[in-house]
């Protein structure tokens, strides 16, 4: 029997409250809010648009004019951020903003300008490989090319509701360490040693299965497939399970994949969502920024 998918959860016909309205982008994830402007966001927008968050996972903002200070005050309506990871010569990106990250394949005077290049982005929750990952990441649009780079999403509670009543019980009763060593697009981070290993390479330890703390909804939590590890399972009996649990994750029925426009802010609840990144052309321009909420408790 095909398992069945919890319904009624997000919701899923447009909402509103007052002048906002709330359109899913797809069944599971994502909805699009329109009638706010970010830079002068009220006390009882920020409430609705938290109470949208915790219910779509992900929020599409169009046309948008966003200052690095712009996006900073709105993402810390959300909580502490973290720093931005430091660039290849251990410098911020941007030194004036170090909570923020420049996302771009763009290279200027021979120095790469931000992060992540134009190759495919696998499947990944943002940082998990840290023992408290952020809760949220903010994703501004300031450059696009004109096709690729799209960035899919997917719902990690729905992937848990759909496991099959025996793989969920496996789920339930195991970690999984996951991997620090490569980032999303494949590339060794040089500070690591390359995980020869996966039972002794770097990285942290979180349930399978973790528990929003504050939908209280049930998520699976994998991280990235790449050099992860069912812990205290030989490494065939991890990678058999991994396989199956991912190959129940990765489905397009549970997932939105959104096409950037110039203005789009996209912020994500990195404790229930996955993401990924489409390639796209090396000769075109893509420049993001990007924010990190700090996590607020361990995962486990
Ligand atoms: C990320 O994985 O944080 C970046 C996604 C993107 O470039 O669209």
């Amino acid at each position: 029997m095909e398992p069945q998918i919890e319904t009624g959860y997000p919701p899923k016909a447009p909402w509103r409250v007052g002048d906002i309205e709330i359109v899913p982008c797809s069944e599971h994830i994502g909805a699009e809010v329109r009638g706010v402007d970010l830079n002068a966001l009220t006390d009882e927008q920020f409430a609705v648009l938290h109470d949208a968050w915790l219910k779509h996972l992900v929020l599409l903002f169009r046309d948008q004019r966003l200052s690095e200070s712009g996006q900073l005050a709105f993402s810390r309506r959300f909580g502490d951020l973290d720093l931005a990871p430091k660039d290849q010569n251990g410098r911020p990106e941007l030194p004036d903003f170090p909570e923020m990250a420049v996302i771009s394949n763009v290279v200027e005077n021979g120095r790469a300008i931000g992060a992540l290049g134009s190759s495919e982005a696998v499947w990944h929750i943002d940082m998990s490989y840290n023992p408290i990952p952020p809760k949220g990441s903010a994703l501004y649009a300031l450059e696009v090319p004109p096709s690729g780079g799209d960035t899919g999403f997917l719902s990690c509670y729905a992937a848990y509701d759909g496991l099959p009543e025996a793989l969920k019980r496996r789920a339930e009763g195991v970690t999984i360490k996951h991997d620090a060593t490569l980032n999303s697009t494949g590339q060794q981070r040089t500070h690591l040693e390359p995980a020869h290993d996966v039972r002794t390479s770097a990285g942290a330890v979180h349930p399978a299965v973790h528990i929003h703390p504050e939908t209280g909804r049930r998520a699976l939590y994998l991280g990235r497939r790449t050099n992860g590890y069912v812990t205290g399972l030989s490494v065939a009996d991890s990678e058999a399970l991994l396989d199956e649990l991912w190959a129940a994750t990765t489905r397009d029925d549970i997932a939105w994949h959104h096409q950037w426009r110039v203005g789009d802010l996209v912020l994500w609840d990195n404790r229930c969502a996955m993401h990924r990144r489409d390639a796209f052309d090396p000769g075109a321009r893509r420049v993001m920024h990007r924010t990190q909420i700090k996590g607020t408790k361990p995962c486990n």
